[in-house]
């Protein structure tokens, strides 16, 4: 099988992550701050530890600011309801992953109103459209820091630095960028970060974070228990314990933990270096085939990840990733990716498009292969 769903979750993971997951389970699966026992204090420590990889990673000085969630969607939800109010406005992009649109629309029922920015026909959206956006009551200006249909890199510098200026908040999805190209938070102007840690970080599944700009303070998406000031009747105030209620998921940031000492190891420029390599060769090999339509930028000017969305003319995309699977043992990803408006932009809703996407575990043959599955296909195809 060639995996190039990576956009979805990264497979396979490093060897370390399978080793962290399960040694933590197995020495010290205790809950973290929820007992005094050398047990408890084992997993607590890790934890941090993880806490503070995580934020050297990122350039966060100070680790507290970095929140666990479970994925990338948690994470938007606590940092889109935990600072709107009704009555605020907010500006966001027509490039957006359904875990912005879709809290933005529900949240129209408590009076907080928002203008979709359209992107190009590649994917990019310019800084002035969202700077016209915005409004008296604009509070909140959300990005993807790149685009998990069309793999283009957004301009989150000129933006936030717009937005700095103005007293907006910047919010930044980095589903598709955080372990993938180089972010560093002590030179960006944002003020919430969202990412997972199972995509390109190749941690496991249920995990994720958001990083909050050192002195906001949101309105957190879950109370309960929180391991600290027990007898406090609400929620704490405390950094990060403040957003973080209930059982965290240990195993999961063990594993993270481990994938974040194999991307030190590795090196964020060369896994950059090495995904864009790929992504190069296969562009280069698929515009070579007749009847193969490749959205995205184009121009060497707008950078883009390792995400490809393609489609063969006269094939349903769903019917292309099923041969993909079945005939070439190619897992790709079909359809819509959960951002309709992306695909309204770039001309292929409602039936999408098929979408390949890299990690540091791919390798050229496998690129190689993929072209040539396609080229046989189209040519199947072509009537
Ligand atoms: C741009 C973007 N935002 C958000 C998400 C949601 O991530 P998660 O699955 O970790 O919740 C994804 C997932 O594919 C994504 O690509």
């Amino acid at each position: 099988m060639i995996y190039f769903d990576n956009a979805a979750t990264s497979w396979p993971k490093p060897e370390e992550v399978y080793q962290g997951v399960s040694t933590f389970m197995r020495r010290a699966g205790a809950n973290p701050g929820r007992g005094g026992h050398r047990l408890a204090q084992e997993a607590a420590a890790m934890v941090e530890e993880t806490r503070q990889a995580l934020a050297k990673f990122l350039g966060v000085k100070n680790a507290k600011q970095v929140v666990f969630t479970s994925n990338a969607t948690e994470a938007l939800n606590l940092g889109i309801k935990g600072v709107l109010v009704p009555g605020d406005h907010v500006v966001t992009t027509s490039m957006e992953h359904n875990s912005v649109l879709r809290p933005l629309h529900y949240l129209q029922r408590d009076g907080i109103s928002y203008t979709i920015v359209a992107a190009d026909s590649e994917g990019y959206v310019c800084p002035e459209k969202v700077e016209n956006a915005v409004q008296s009551n604009t509070k909140l200006i959300i990005m993807t820091h790149a685009s998990n249909v069309t793999g283009t890199v957004m301009p989150i510098v000129e933006v936030g630095q717009w937005a700095r200026e103005r007293g907006l908040l910047f919010l930044v999805d980095g589903a598709q960028t955080v372990g993938e190209l180089a972010v560093d938070l002590s030179q960006l102007p944002v003020d919430l970060l969202a990412f997972p840690g199972h995509k390109a970080l190749l941690g496991p599944t249920g995990t994720g974070a958001l990083f909050i700009r050192d002195g906001l303070v949101l309105q957190p998406l879950l109370v309960g228990g929180t391991g600290v000031e027990s007898e406090l009747a609400g929620q704490p105030e405390e950094m990060p314990y403040r957003y973080e209620s209930g059982t965290l998921n240990t195993t999961g940031l063990a594993g993270l933990q481990a994938a974040l000492n194999y991307h030190q190891k590795l090196g964020q420029s060369a896994i950059s270096a090495t995904i864009s390599a790929l992504t190069n060769r296969f562009i280069q090999g698929c515009s070579m085939i007749p009847r193969v339509t490749i959205y995205g930028p184009k121009e060497k000017a707008v950078e883009r990840t390792g995400v490809v969305s393609l489609n063969i003319q006269g094939l349903n995309p769903d019917e292309l990733g099923f041969i993909l699977d079945e005939v070439y043992g190619i897992a790709v990803r079909a359809g819509l990716h959960c951002a309709p408006q992306a695909h309204k932009t770039i001309g292929t809703y409602p039936a999408g498009t098929v979408r390949f996407s890299f990690s540091v575990f791919n390798n050229i043959e496998q690129v190689d292969t993929a072209v040539e599955a396609l080229q046989e296909i189209a040519e199947q195809s072509g009537g």
